[in-house]
């Protein structure tokens, strides 16, 4: 898709996301290229209608733009619940399972995600596929002491591992809890839960890119600025 067309279709999903927060929630908020864009559509609704919620942010990147935008943002510490989640994806299949992570703020988007009361997720339409892992890796994070047998693991279970490089940096991408992340290929996958337990059972693995069974709602935009909502 061009690059007009896919952001216009993220716009989209981003604003009708954005129009569910209410004043006085606590609202949880994922990472990435639309994220950000939901973010500023939280900016304008602070802005031209008074839209004041408190927001826990998931990594330094959309920390650093909802400062920089003016909303109010409270620690994940301080809160005893989270009313509402939003987030991107990488991937989207039919059964609104998940994967995550292109942007390595995985972990901390899980444990906001599951969390929050509602998770509501912004995707464009070229997020959706048949199956997880059709030509989309699963990110894993690892503890950087783990990763040898993080390796070994993951290609015993039928993945092929390459641990993320960086660009701005040399070196590995370290993440925002001083993780390394594994980009794992498995193919199709026939049964996402499965595989995220059998990840999760690794020493060392923090987290998985796959979120199963916690979406219930998918905002798929669209480059014409239309938006499907796809619920389970
Ligand atoms: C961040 O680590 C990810 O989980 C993002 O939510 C995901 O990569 C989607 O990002 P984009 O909105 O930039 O495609």
């Amino acid at each position: 898709m061009r690059a007009d067309r896919l952001e216009a279709a993220k716009r989209a999903a981003a604003e009708r996301a954005s129009a569910l927060v209410r004043s006085g929630q606590v609202v949880g908020l994922g990472s990435g290229s639309t994220m950000a864009l939901v973010v500023e559509a939280l900016a304008k609704r602070a802005e031209g209608e008074g839209l004041r919620a408190e927001f826990v942010p998931s990594s330094y990147q959309i920390q650093l733009l909802a400062i920089e935008k003016g909303l109010r943002i409270v620690d994940f510490m301080g809160v005893d619940g989270i009313d509402l989640a939003i987030d991107g994806a990488d991937q989207v299949d039919r059964e609104l399972n998940l994967v995550k992570g292109g942007g390595g703020a995985l972990t901390r988007e899980k444990i906001i995600d599951a969390f929050a009361s509602e998770l509501v997720v912004v995707v464009d339409e070229g997020k959706l596929s048949d199956r997880l892992g059709i030509g989309q890796p699963i990110p894993i994070e690892v503890l950087p002491f783990a990763l040898p047998l993080a390796i070994r693991e993951v290609k015993r279970i039928g993945g092929k591992p390459s641990l993320r490089f960086g660009t701005g940096k040399v070196g590995p991408v370290v993440t925002d809890n001083g993780g390394l992340i594994l980009d794992a290929d498995f193919g199709p996958i026939a049964d996402p839960k499965r595989l995220e337990a059998e990840l999760k059972s690794i020493p060392g693995v923090v987290e998985t890119g796959i979120f199963a069974g916690m979406a219930r709602r998918v905002y798929v935009g669209r480059a014409d600025g239309t938006v499907e909502v796809l619920e389970r």
